[in-house]
């Protein structure tokens, strides 16, 4: 089968903000003259990232904080553009992504109103949402919570209940970042299971995790992200052996942009 995605030297760019004084004159200042304003920075989250996913595939992106991670399944969700490069996703593909905890929810609404809300950011009428809905709250183990507003859960409640959306709306690739950070180890086998029948139906996965076990379970390729670039793609073993040796070598990107 054809790639689902591919990224053509992808770069992305944001701007650091940085204070130079701090001082209330200086900020007083720099109402009125450029010099004493903040410096903006340029930092490179990604620098040219290539790489093709195939349907099927699960892909583990592994790399220290800070290496752009995150920002490159962003930019797969079409959250971000990247600033160079082109990232193509394949025109029929639906993405399911449980990208930063808490996004498509709202904090105030109760579970309840919240798997409606979230089901309609990806496009599902009333009707649809109402017959996944009872599934989706056995899978997610939380039933008596449905009617609290979602800001009095736990993380790994929250985590649930996304991921119990996710996997519920049929997505064709899922988007993974650090779903296991904060779920209890009973739900991480359970997710395991059904990311394993996900991938058995065809479907495509990427995960970032920190956890070398739980790119092992779960994927059969490792992307190694170092400072933006992507410096290794291929075998899991392989991939975790250098991000191992990445771990024991270099600090880690975010301090590198700390001193920009
Ligand atoms: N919206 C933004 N504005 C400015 N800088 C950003 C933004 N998003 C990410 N960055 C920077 O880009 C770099 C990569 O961030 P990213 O979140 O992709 O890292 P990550 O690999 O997911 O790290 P972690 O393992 O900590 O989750 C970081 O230095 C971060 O500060
Ligand atoms: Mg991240």
């Amino acid at each position: 089968m054809g790639a689902v995605i591919r990224a053509e030297s992808v770069s992305k760019r944001f701007y650091l903000h940085h204070n130079r004084t701090g001082s209330i004159k200086e900020r007083f200042l720099g109402l009125f003259h450029a010099r004493h304003r903040t410096e903006r920075r340029e930092f490179w989250a990604l620098r040219e990232v290539s790489l093709q996913i195939a349907a099927g595939e699960s892909v583990g992106l592994v790399g220290r904080n800070g290496s752009g991670k995150s920002t490159l399944l962003k930019l797969i969700a079409g959250i971000y553009r990247p600033t160079s490069g082109q990232l193509l996703v394949r025109r029929d593909a639906r993405i399911g992504s449980l990208i930063e905890l808490g996004v498509g929810f709202h904090p105030e609404l109760t579970g309840r109103e919240n798997i409606y809300l979230n089901a309609s950011i990806y496009g599902l009428e009333r009707a649809q949402v109402d017959a996944i809905y009872d599934s989706v709250v056995d899978y997610a183990e939380i039933g008596p919570f449905m009617d609290e507003p979602i800001k009095n859960y736990s993380s790994g409640m929250v985590v649930r209940l996304a991921f119990a959306i996710a996997v519920h709306l049929d997505a064709d690739v899922l988007l993974l970042d650090e779903i296991f950070a904060v779920g209890d180890a009973e739900f991480q086998r359970k997710c395991e299971r059904t990311m394993q029948q996900f991938l058995e139906r065809g479907k495509t996965i990427l995960f970032v995790s920190h956890s070398a076990d739980a790119v092992r379970q779960v994927c059969g390729r490792a992307c190694v992200l170092s400072h933006g670039r992507l410096l290794f793609d291929g075998d899991v073993e392989e991939g975790l052996a250098t991000y191992d040796a990445l771990l024991a070598h270099e600090p880690p990107a975010v301090i590198d942009a700390a001193l920009l």
